[in-house]
């Protein structure tokens, strides 16, 4: 069985894929490594490639407040993308992309035994919930998959765009913080 250091640090080696000519840093995860639940936001954007950990720029700042809302911290929850690569001018990664990548975040699904999965946005929902997922028409609602409760809301960044999505993205926080409540009973 891999430990979270020897993963962290396969990533940091990582060349996989052709993300890895341009970053300055891969950003492997952060949060609890005890926590029953991990967020999963699609890749790495400029502040988070310069300093090493995912949701750190402004979508990042939006995330911390989503989580404040309903009680919990940066330090409650596990935090991680499907690439661990900033891609090009913050392009939405590739299927190739995201294929070399996915296996790293399978390892830390493995190492975490999250009960809750909140994908960030369609991407993340794409490619861990099903490939034809429509983040207006299916988020919110909750997939049981080999033991974990996925789910989806929209990505910080796309609520920072167009803030008449807000309000359903309170609603998810709040359906959120209820099955993870149930799930702690
Ligand atoms: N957007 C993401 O999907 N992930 C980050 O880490 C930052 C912005």
């Amino acid at each position: 069985m891999i430990t979270w250091e020897e993963l962290e640090n396969a990533v940091s080696r990582c060349r996989a894929c052709g993300l890895c000519r341009e970053r300055h840093n891969t950003v492997f995860g952060v949060g609890n490594r005890k926590s029953k639940i991990m967020f999963v936001g699609e890749g790495p954007g400029y502040y988070e490639d310069m300093q090493g950990e995912p949701f750190v720029g402004a979508a990042g700042q939006l995330l911390d407040r989503m989580l404040g809302a309903v009680g919990l911290s940066r330090d409650e929850v596990y935090i991680a993308n499907v690439v661990k690569c900033r891609p090009p001018k913050n392009r939405d990664p590739l299927p190739e992309e995201q294929e070399a990548c996915l296996n790293f975040l399978r390892w830390q699904f493995v190492l975490l035994r999250p009960q809750i999965i909140v994908c960030l946005g369609r991407i993340a929902a794409k490619a861990l919930i099903t490939p034809d997922f429509s983040i207006t028409k299916d988020r919110g609602k909750w997939y049981y998959k080999k033991g974990v409760q996925f789910t989806a809301t929209f990505h910080p960044s796309a609520l920072l765009r167009d803030e008449s999505k807000k309000p359903f993205a309170w609603e998810d926080m709040k359906a959120i913080r209820e099955k993870l409540d149930e799930l702690e009973k």
